[in-house]
C-alpha cells in the first residue's frame, strides 16, 4: 500500500528519492511502499516547530515512531514523485558544495585583506611560484579509457588508511588567526574527507585535542639551535598521541617570506641526529624538505620511514626546483625503501595525478587548505580535499589506473 506523506523511522541515509519497501518493526504490521526522503537534515537544520509546519499533521506519528526525533532514523514516504519533489524543493536545505575555483577565489580575497595574508607569499623573487606551474604544465596524460574501471582513491600508508592520497601539508601559521577554533575546524574537515592533518611550527597548544578528534595527525619539529628545546618539543608531540612525527630537514637557515626572515633560530640536522631521533620515537619518522638523491639516501640510511619532497612552499630558499624536477633521481636512489610524499603548488586533481605518476604515495596541500578554511571553515577544507579527489578519480579512471597502486609513469606525456 502506498502511504502519502507519512513519517516513519527508517533504515538508510541513502534513500532520497528512491522507491522503497520498508518493514518497520512494532509500528506497522505490513511493509509499506513508496518514495522516500531522509528527513534527518531537515530535523538538524530546523527547530521542531518549523519542522511540524513543513509536515503538518505528522507530529503525532513522528513522536509515536521514535519517541523523539532521532538522527539518521527518520524518513518520510510519499506515494508519488511530484509530491516528493515538491516537498524536497520546498523544504530540503540544499547543501552548498563549493567548487575549487570558488574556494580559491574566496580564499584569495580573504587573505588579501589580512595582514597575516602575507604569509602566503614566497621567498625573495617569487620564482618558485612561477616555476611550480611551468613544471606541471609540461605534462599531459595518455588517455587509456576503453575497458576503464571506475577508480578508487583509497590508500594505506605507514599504518593508516585514507580515503584519498591528498593530505594537508605541515602548517600551523596562520591557521589560528583565521578563526579561534580553525585548527579544530581543519581536523574535522580533513577527517570528514578521510585525509590526514599535519601541523607545523609553532606546535599547536591543543595538539592532544586535535589527535583526539580522530583525524590521523602528523606533527613537525624544526632543527632549532637549542636542541634541548627541540627534544622537549618531540616529547610534547609524542605525549599528544600523534600518528607520525616529522623533522624539517630544510629549515636549517630558518624560513623567509619575501624579504622578511621568520625568526627561527635553526641550524641544519646531521644524519646522525636524524638517526638519534628515529631511535627515540616509537613512531613513523618523516623527513620533510628533501630535494636531492644525496639527502634522500641519508634519510633512508638514518632509518626514516618517509620523505617529503618539497621546496617548503617557497618559504626557505629562492630558486629551488619543483619536486617533479628531482623526483626521478630520488625515486631511483631510494629504490622503494621509503615512502615518498610530495608537495608544492598542487591545486587540482591533475596536479596530484602527476605527483603520483612520478612515484609519490601521497600529495600534500599547503595554501589550498588555508583557502578552504577561509572560504568555508571545516566544510571548506572537506570541499578542497573532496574536490581535488573527485578530479583525481575521474582522471585515474580514464588513464586506466583504477587504484593508486596502478598509477605509473607511462600515463604522462612529456612536452
Ligand atoms: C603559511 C604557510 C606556513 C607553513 N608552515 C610550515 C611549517 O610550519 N612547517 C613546514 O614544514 N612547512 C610549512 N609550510 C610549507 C608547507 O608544509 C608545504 O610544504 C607548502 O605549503 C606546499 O606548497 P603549497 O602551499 O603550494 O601547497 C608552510 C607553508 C605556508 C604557505
Amino acid at each position: 500500500m502506498a502511504v502519502c506523506g507519512r513519517i516513519f523511522g527508517i533504515v538508510s541515509r541513502q534513500c532520497n528519492g528512491k522507491q522503497v519497501v520498508v518493514t518497520i518493526p512494532n509500528i506497522r504490521p505490513r511493509p509499506i511502499q513508496g518514495l522516500c526522503i531522509n528527513i534527518t537534515p531537515l530535523i538538524k537544520s530546523h527547530d521542531l516547530r518549523q519542522f511540524y509546519k513543513l509536515f503538518p499533521g505528522h507530529d503525532t506519528e513522528c513522536r509515536q515512531v521514535n519517541g523523539k526525533l532521532k538522527e539518521a532514523e527518520t524518513a518520510a514516504i510519499f506515494s508519488n514523485r511530484s509530491q516528493l519533489e515538491e516537498i524536497l524543493n520546498k523544504t530540503h536545505k540544499k547543501e552548498h558544495r563549493m567548487e575549487l575555483t570558488e574556494i580559491y577565489d574566496k580564499g584569495d580575497a580573504f587573505f588579501r585583506d589580512k595582514d597575516y595574508g602575507r604569509l602566503l607569499n614566497y621567498v625573495e623573487t617569487g620564482f618558485i611560484k612561477k616555476n611550480d606551474r611551468r613544471i606541471f604544465d609540461r605534462f599531459t596524460f595518455r588517455q587509456k579509457c576503453i575497458d576503464a574501471e571506475e577508480a578508487n582513491t583509497a590508500c594505506s600508508i605507514l599504518g593508516i588508511d585514507l580515503k584519498t592520497p591528498v593530505i594537508m601539508s605541515s602548517m600551523t601559521m596562520p591557521i589560528p588567526a583565521i578563526a579561534d577554533d580553525a585548527l579544530m575546524q581543519s581536523a574535522r574537515g580533513l577527517k570528514a574527507a578521510g585525509s590526514l592533518m599535519w601541523t607545523g611550527t609553532p606546535i599547536p597548544g591543543n595538539l592532544k585535542e586535535l589527535a583526539n578528534s580522530g583525524v590521523p595527525l602528523a606533527a613537525n619539529v624544526k632543527p632549532l639551535k637549542n636542541r634541548d628545546k627541540m627534544y622537549a618539543d618531540i616529547e610534547n608531540i609524542l605525549a599528544a598521541g600523534v600518528t607520525w612525527i616529522g623533522v624539517e630537514v630544510d629549515s636549517g637557515q630558518g624560513t623567509k617570506v619575501v624579504d622578511q626572515e621568520m625568526g627561527f633560530d635553526c641550524t641544519p640536522f646531521t644524519a646522525r641526529e636524524i638517526e638519534q631521533i628515529k631511535n627515540k620515537v616509537n613512531l613513523p619518522l618523516v623527513c620533510k624538505g628533501v630535494l636531492s638523491q644525496e639527502d634522500a639516501v641519508k634519510c633512508v640510511d638514518a632509518g626514516a620511514d618517509a620523505i617529503v619532497i618539497s621546496s617548503h612552499g617557497g618559504h626557505t630558499l629562492d630558486y629551488l626546483p619543483h619536486p617533479l624536477q628531482v623526483m626521478d633521481e630520488i625515486v631511483s636512489a631510494v629504490e622503494g625503501r621509503i615512502e615518498i610524499i610530495v608537495d608544492g603548488g598542487f591545486r587540482r586533481g591533475s596536479d596530484v595525478l602527476k605527483g603520483l605518476a612520478f612515484g609519490a604515495s601521497l600529495v600534500g596541500l599547503g595554501r589550498p587548505i588555508l583557502y578552504g578554511l577561509a572560504a568555508g571553515g571545516d566544510s571548506g577544507v572537506t570541499d578542497v580535499i573532496n574536490g581535488i579527489t573527485r578530479e583525481l578519480s575521474r582522471l585515474m579512471t580514464m588513464v586506466g589506473a583504477s587504484d593508486p597502486g596502478r598509477i605509473h609513469r607511462d600515463i604522462l606525456v612529456v612536452d
